[in-house]
């Protein structure tokens, strides 16, 4: 398919888009789906596409159905017609994963509580099975924390920077880290980067593996920290059971934060977000009370009665 003679209507006709994520578009080319890789101001496009081909052939292999790799290109150019008329860095053709749904948050909020419940308990025995991927050749190249913190780094609160902050911090990663065997970690892992059995609504394919690489296993439950007790049970239950790892306060909590830093300094840079002042100044406030969790814990517990799911 060739992008660059796309104009107008005559695209939308001949286009089926099949998602648009922050920093991706994805369409369907008969039975295959092609992944653009957008060249946005708050990351490394290139390091990304680079990543999602790595583990995505890494996993051909695997027990876990991921799409059928079928060709990379790294030659980026411009999307002239579509929506968001900017530079691409390269594409990624795969299968097309077929009748599954991929859902998001909002979907599943909208269920009965006990539906959502079992979403989320389905969900966690899917993070256990991910988890059991871990290729032999693992040789300590890619935490998926370590990258993120470094993004994270560019946000860039004069208050943190100066007082150390970013210092404490990598070392209390590191630390983490180290006393933990490393597994494969999705890296994005939420309800949309799922493709699920439309009938009987349970996790079948997992695509999207950008953010991919290795680390403690809390890693992957970035996206599912700020979770009440009432869902937040059903997926710790469901992944400790399946996978026979007990899940850690503290690491959860160096998860959230690392990763709350990292959305802050998206926020700072892509188009759409500055406007949403009040999500910035509520992410803000989470960074004060992760932060005094993780180094409460580290320094002596003078605050380690906070307590995570309870905001
Ligand atoms: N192989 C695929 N088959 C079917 N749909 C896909 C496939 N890859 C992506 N999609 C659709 O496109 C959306 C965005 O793709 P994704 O790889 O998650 O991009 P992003 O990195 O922007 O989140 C997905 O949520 C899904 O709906
Ligand atoms: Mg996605």
């Amino acid at each position: 398919m060739d992008l660059s003679d796309f104009n107008g209507e005559a695209c939308s006709q001949r286009v089926e888009c099949l998602g648009e994520g922050r920093s991706a578009c994805v369409y369907a080319e008969g039975d295959r789906a092609v992944k653009y890789l957008m060249a946005v101001p708050y990351h490394d496009a290139s390091a990304l596409l680079r990543r999602e081909a790595h583990y995505l052939s890494q996993l051909q292999s695997a027990t876990l159905h991921v799409p059928q790799l079928h060709s990379v290109s790294e030659q980026g150019g411009s999307i002239k017609s579509l929506d968001r008329a900017r530079g691409y860095v390269g594409s990624i053709t795969m299968e097309r994963i077929q009748g599954a749904a991929f859902l998001n948050h909002r979907d599943v909020h909208s269920w009965s509580p006990q539906d959502q419940q079992q979403a989320f308990q389905d969900v966690g025995s899917f993070m256990a099975s991910i988890h059991k991927e871990t290729p032999a050749a693992y040789s300590g190249e890619y935490s998926v924390l370590w990258n993120m913190l470094e993004e994270a780094q560019m946000y860039d609160p004069d208050r943190l920077r100066k007082s150390g902050f970013y210092n404490q911090l990598s070392q209390k990663l590191m630390s983490l880290e180290q006393g933990v065997d490393p597994v494969f970690c999705h890296g994005d892992l939420s309800f949309d980067n799922i493709a699920f059995n439309a009938g009987e609504r349970k996790p079948e394919a997992l695509i999207d593996f950008a953010y991919s690489g290795y680390g403690m296993p809390e890693t992957d439950f970035r996206h599912f920290g700020a979770l009440n007790k009432f869902l937040f049970e059903p997926i710790k239950g469901a992944y400790e059971a399946g996978s026979g790892r007990q899940l850690d306060e503290e690491r959860l909590h160096m998860v959230d934060l690392v990763s709350t830093l990292r959305l802050l300094h998206t926020c700072r840079n892509m188009p759409a977000y500055p406007t949403q002042e009040r999500e910035v100044q509520a992410m803000d406030g989470r960074v004060k009370r992760l932060s005094e969790g993780v180094f409460g814990i580290a320094y002596g517990g003078v605050n380690s009665d906070y307590g995570l799911h309870n905001y």
